[in-house]
């Protein structure tokens, strides 16, 4: 398996890659695929922090950085991040989200944000980023909204957490 930058021929495959790790056999209209191309559409997509993986020469796994804020000071929110079914569980997700990070931090970015599972982002340094300051545009969301705190991370920003517009055009 290969982790590369994603690149404007990727568009397609990108969004059938989410849409069957979304939405399953068949599905369509799936809103992780909607969600990547409202980010690309509206420039809130991070070029440098988005990345595909290759089994051989088919693109079978996607993670995206968009812009996003924090009490209106710049973070970054991630996601989504899908694999191909039949590719899951063989360390695809791994890869771009160890690639992610490991691209957010040298670019000098204190810290990443998303909405996901405790249990799989955990392993990866997450943890509740109500525990550091940084809030929930929505208080549901508890203990799934999660931070990953980088090397320029010095307590700061904290705040209420905007994602790009695109997350509530869906
Ligand atoms: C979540 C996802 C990206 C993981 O990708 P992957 O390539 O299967 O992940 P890896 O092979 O690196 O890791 C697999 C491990 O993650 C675990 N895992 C996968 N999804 C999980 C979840 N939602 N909660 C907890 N653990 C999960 C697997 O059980 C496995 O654990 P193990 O190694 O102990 O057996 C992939 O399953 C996927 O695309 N799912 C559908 C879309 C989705 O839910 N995306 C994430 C939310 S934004």
């Amino acid at each position: 398996m290969l982790v590369r930058r994603e690149v404007p021929e990727d568009r397609d495959v990108v969004g059938a890659v989410h849409t069957a790790a979304f939405g399953g056999p068949g599905a369509r209209d799936v809103p992780e695929a909607r969600l990547v191309e409202l980010l690309r559409v509206a420039a809130d997509t991070v070029p440098e922090l988005s990345f595909v993986a290759l089994r051989g020469d088919e693109v079978v796994g996607h993670v995206t950085c968009s812009r996003a804020t924090v009490d209106g000071a710049a973070s970054l929110g991630l996601g989504p991040l899908g694999v191909l079914p039949g590719d899951q569980r063989r360390g695809v997700g791994s890869a771009l989200m160890h690639t992610v990070l490991g691209a957010a931090d040298a670019l000098g970015a204190p810290a990443v944000v998303l909405l996901g599972d405790p249990a799989y982002y955990g392993r990866f340094g997450f943890v509740r980023a109500e525990d550091l300051g940084v809030l929930p545009p929505e208080p549901a969301w508890g203990r799934h909204f999660q931070i990953r705190t980088l090397t320029a991370w010095q307590g700061a920003p904290v705040g209420t957490f905007r994602y790009a517009p695109a997350f509530s055009q869906l």
